[in-house]
């Protein structure tokens, strides 16, 4: 029998609430959790497996300190290791920290699970999927970015909240860098198919994508720390997507292979996720606006990754 094996790195909450949600939709038999502080993962595993008969469902979760030979053979890893931002710093200003980190981590989990696909989703995000992939020396379909989901997830609460309607009904796409440059698309944003700019003013969705771009740091103002709930979620939905196999389309970090006029760089795109990672980079059309917003997050991302490559950690 295969069993199939989830890994979540990092058991703070963005950790504990992705691996929580692939145990309760059972996305593999066993959810390991592992973390460097000694009994942290070890607890919040055991807590989550008291809560298997409550909620029913039959995924095993697993907690440890550090060891990776526990999490070999894993199908799809999650990184949520690093410092996570306090009020007034940006993710880029964690990079001093988080690549070291994220890089250690990689190699450990590359090591005891040489199929894995990866999962990204510390920060500064895009930088750090880079990182990872240049840390596990596989094939740039295996290596991802969690940020689109997130951010899209935000754009399409606050439009359900302004138009008073159903937040599944709202379909929307959004790219570039996980940061103040990021670029929603209200061209690409639906509900149930019709058009967003038939349904809201257009200050009103300017005030909505704004605070879409600053939609971490506003959590992060309100809690001393960065989100979780919203984070681990989204990680989660990717994992859902590579188990199952479902092909499902979100906006994904991604490396670019000259997609979009854009070669090397790690950054957000609509992508099919299946089985094998990432099956396929989308290239929908932009407009010259848009093209010129997209041109910029590259460029701020770029720029950070810059920065990364003068830290010679490679
Ligand atoms: C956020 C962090 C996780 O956007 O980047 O909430």
């Amino acid at each position: 029998m295969n069993t199939t094996k989830v890994t979540v790195v990092g058991a703070g909450s963005v950790g504990a609430t992705c691996a929580q949600i692939c145990a309760q939709r059972e996305l593999a038999n066993e959810v390991v959790l592992l973390d460097i502080k000694e009994g942290v993962a070890e607890g919040k595993a055991l807590d989550l497996w008291q809560t298997a008969p409550i909620n029913h469902y039959d995924s095993r979760t697993v907690g440890v300190t550090n060891d990776y030979a526990r999490t070999a053979n894993s199908d799809v890893v999650v990184i949520t290791s690093g410092l996570p931002r306090k009020p007034g710093m940006s993710r880029d200003d964690l990079i001093s920290v988080n690549a070291g980190i994220v890089k250690s981590v990689t190699e450990s989990v590359v090591k005891h699970s040489p199929n894995a696909i990866i999962i990204v989703v510390s920060n500064p995000l895009d930088v750090m999927t880079y990182c990872t992939y240049l840390a596990a020396k596989v094939k740039s379909n295996k290596v991802m970015g969690m940020a689109g989901i997130l951010d899209t997830a935000r754009y399409r609460a606050f439009l359900a909240e302004a138009l008073g309607c159903n937040p599944k009904d709202i379909q929307a796409l959004l790219m570039g860098g996980h940061g103040d440059s990021m670029v929603p698309l209200p061209r690409y944003t639906t509900v149930s198919g019709i058009p967003v700019t038939q349904l809201i003013a257009k200050d009103k969705l300017d005030a909505i994508i704004e605070r879409t771009k600053n939609g971490g740091g506003e959590l992060v103002k309100l809690m001393g720390t960065s989100a979780w709930y919203a984070p681990g979620s989204a990680a989660a939905q990717m994992v859902e997507a590579i188990m199952r196999d479902q092909r499902r389309i979100f906006p994904c970090c991604v490396k670019l292979n000259g997609e979009y006029g854009v070669k090397d760089v790690f950054v957000g795109a609509p992508v099919k996720l299946g089985k094998d990672g990432i099956e396929q980079i989308i290239e929908v059309e932009l407009n010259a606006e848009e093209r010129k917003d997209f041109d910029n997050s590259v460029k701020a991302v770029k720029d950070v990754m810059d920065v990364m490559d003068g830290m010679k950690l490679f």
